[in-house]
């Protein structure tokens, strides 16, 4: 199978962009990293990106001004110029429109940080202590109009424990990302999957793997 170009867009340091980057060593790995594309010049991910070999360029969302659309056909015009056939929103932090959404629908892919349909938009971590929930975790999910809300293609759970702050459980959902994102955008670019639950252990944190019945399922060990 020729593995599909992906793009990824990213707004700052990166570090899920860098699990893509890395699974895609693999020969193995059926999607291929072609561009990178970050809305803030500063952003961390992109010399991050080009010490893998790969693409990476800022298109500056400020520079659109309100015209959300036309920042979002600058990008589309470079995704589409790479070849891009899948796109990874890796911590990227713009709302898209729905132009942007239809023009890429089923091939657009986001990583959340929570478990949705639980607290979609920001401080996700915040939000679920508040609450007193005993687990938390990341989902990574298509991307439709509505934010947050596409159908869920996997998830990965963890322990909320005594004493968490928004900090120490956003440290160890991230490493839930680190492993739920490639495995995911492998079980799409492969248009396959199996429902399989895995409980894993990522440097001492155990994180528990699954995809929703009745939703596309995953199987963590591609
Ligand atoms: C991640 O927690 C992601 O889920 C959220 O923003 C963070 C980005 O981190 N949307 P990174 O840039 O991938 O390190």
């Amino acid at each position: 199978m020729t593995p599909k170009r992906l793009g990824i867009l990213i707004s700052g340091r990166g570090s899920n962009m860098e699990t893509l980057l890395k699974a895609a060593q693999q020969p193995s790995c059926p999607y291929a990293p072609a561009l990178v594309i970050a809305n803030k010049p500063d952003a961390g991910g992109l010399d991050k990106a080009r010490s893998y070999g790969v693409a990476a360029e800022a298109i500056d969302h400020k520079l659109f001004g309100k015209d959300r659309e036309a920042f979002e056909r600058a990008m589309d015009g470079r995704l589409k110029a790479a070849g891009v056939e899948l796109v990874a929103l890796a911590g990227f932090m713009r709302v898209l429109t729905p132009w942007f959404v239809n023009e890429w629908a089923g091939r657009l892919i986001n990583i959340h940080p929570s478990l949705l349909p639980k607290y979609p938009g920001v401080d996700t971590h915040k939000r679920c202590l508040e609450a007193g929930d005993t687990v938390h975790g990341c989902t990574v999910h298509q991307v439709t109009a509505g934010v947050d809300e596409g159908p869920v293609i996997g998830q990965a759970e963890i322990d909320v424990v005594p004493g968490d702050t928004p900090d120490t459980l956003a440290a160890r959902v991230l490493k839930a990302e680190h492993v739920l994102f490639p495995r995911c955008l492998a079980a799409v670019a492969r248009k396959a999957g199996t429902r399989v639950r895995e409980d894993l252990v990522v440097d001492g944190v155990t994180v528990r793997l699954y995809a929703p019945a009745g939703q596309t399922a995953v199987n963590p060990r591609q």
